[in-house]
């Protein structure tokens, strides 16, 4: 595990763009995981912006995205279909039938959840997979106690997860209670993981990261395991390190 502190916000953005960037350079035709929440989106911006100024191409790239809420519509404003779209794919060269996202409104979600890792791996694989971190040490959403073999699958979501996306739901709408997500063991099957954590609210999830047991009460954990995980942290997400 590979651990990089950058002095503020702007670096750890920076940074963590510039190492997709280079991915990117050295294998045109990558399949990346990528990542949902607010911490991404200045992240995909600055890519968006870099790509714009012909610093990359992400024209055969390939992507999988890590979850998407059950019983929520592709259109819907919250969906991270919709998300991804806003966010980055509406602003780079990224061919729309090379992105991929679970389907939640999928009339099977189980079969859907087995498609999905069925498609990951006939793509050859994830070969950079771009993460986040819960505040209770989630990766994708897989909360804690997730099997760390799991592959794509349903998850119920925590309490404390649906509290912090609330916010992107309207106020008559009850936030999803379910979602599919690529499980565990399908994250670190990646060649290569990288995942950002900006902000004081992560430094707890990020201390037992790095440096608690590897175990399922912090899914993250896992990450110790991976021969090629790098963590990008600004000073305020490594505080409790
Ligand atoms: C969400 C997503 C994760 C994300 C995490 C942190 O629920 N499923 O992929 O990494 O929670 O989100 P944020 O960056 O908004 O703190």
């Amino acid at each position: 595990m590979k651990v990089l502190i950058c002095q503020n916000h702007a670096a750890a953005i920076e940074r963590t763009a510039g190492l997709i960037v280079d991915h990117v350079a050295r294998r045109p035709d990558a399949v990346l995981g990528l990542a949902t929440g607010g911490t991404m989106l200045p992240l995909y911006e600055r890519l968006a912006t870099l790509y714009s100024e012909g610093e990359v191409s992400f024209a055969n790239v390939t992507s999988f995205n890590l979850d998407e809420y059950v019983g929520i519509a592709p259109a819907h404003p919250a969906s991270y279909h919709s998300y991804m779209k806003e966010v980055l794919f509406s602003h780079v060269d990224i061919g729309e039938s090379r992105t991929h996202l679970p389907l939640g409104n999928s009339p099977d979600v189980q079969a859907e959840a087995e498609r999905y890792e069925a498609a990951i791996a006939a793509a050859g694989g994830l070969s950079l997979q771009l993460l986040g971190i819960g505040q209770n040490g989630h990766i994708g959403f897989n909360e804690p106690t997730s099997s760390l073999g799991s592959r794509t699958r349903i998850k119920t979501l925590t309490e404390s997860t649906r509290t912090a996306n609330r916010q992107y739901f309207g106020p008559d709408e009850t936030p999803p209670a379910y979602a599919i997500t690529m499980g565990v063991g399908t994250i670190l099957a990646a060649r290569e993981c990288l995942l950002l954590a900006t902000g004081r609210a992560k430094a707890q999830a990020v201390a037992a990261m790095i440096e608690g047991p590897v175990s399922a009460v912090c899914p993250a954990s896992a990450l110790q395991l991976h021969p090629h995980a790098t963590i990008v942290l600004d000073r305020e997400a490594s505080g409790d390190l």
